[in-house]
């Protein structure tokens, strides 16, 4: 123990291991000034949480275009109330992705937009569905899926990044309220 930490007396039970502020963390730190926000401390998981955040972000590139789909084609069926929530939906998706793909950046990673594998990357599907009933089941589907997807990935990142961990559960919270609304439209 150092010098410094006499006067602490530690708790019983307590081992060894002190909350203490690693100097080579920060020496390192004031260097690679190209890696922008990723400082050492992010160890070797970077390039796990870069590809998590981008199947994350195919989810809601897919989510966004179902659910524009969907607004637009139930127009003339008998609910537009449903119809317009299908458009406030594709709007919040498409802000979920941009907060991931934002926070992709700033890991140093590349937020991966290409069209020609989105469907294969996400883990919820795109629909064609025409009747109301089965858009809305649909889209439920789709919500449970990503409900369990960022409760998955939200366990897996833990403390090894927080603020992504944050940003997953800001996301999640709104994809529980999604799903709620669907339900209650289902049985509507
Ligand atoms: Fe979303
Ligand atoms: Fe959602």
């Amino acid at each position: 123990m150092s010098a410094k930490h006499d006067n602490v007396k530690p708790l019983k039970g307590e081992g060894q291991q002190r909350l203490v502020i690693d100097q080579q963390g920060l020496d390192a730190a004031r260097r690679s000034l190209d890696e922008g926000a990723v400082t050492p401390s992010y160890g070797p998981w970077r390039e796990d949480i870069v590809k998590l955040l981008n199947d994350a972000l195919a989810t809601e590139l897919v989510c966004v275009l179902r659910y524009k789909r969907h607004y637009f084609t139930a127009q003339g069926l008998a609910s537009p109330k449903i119809a317009d929530e299908f458009l406030v939906h594709a709007q919040e998706e498409e802000a979920h992705g941009d907060q991931i793909a934002e926070r992709i950046v700033q890991l140093g990673g590349e937020p991966d937009f290409s069209p020609a594998t989105l469907v294969q990357r996400s883990h919820a599907d795109y629909d064609e569905s025409s009747e109301l009933k089965s858009m809305i089941r649909t889209n439920l589907v789709a919500e449970r899926i990503a409900i369990e997807a960022y409760t998955q990935m939200i366990a897996l990142i833990g403390d090894k990044d927080s603020t992504t961990r944050r940003i997953l559960e800001g996301i999640l919270a709104q994809e529980q309220e999604h799903a709620d609304e669907l339900k209650d439209w289902l049985v509507d």
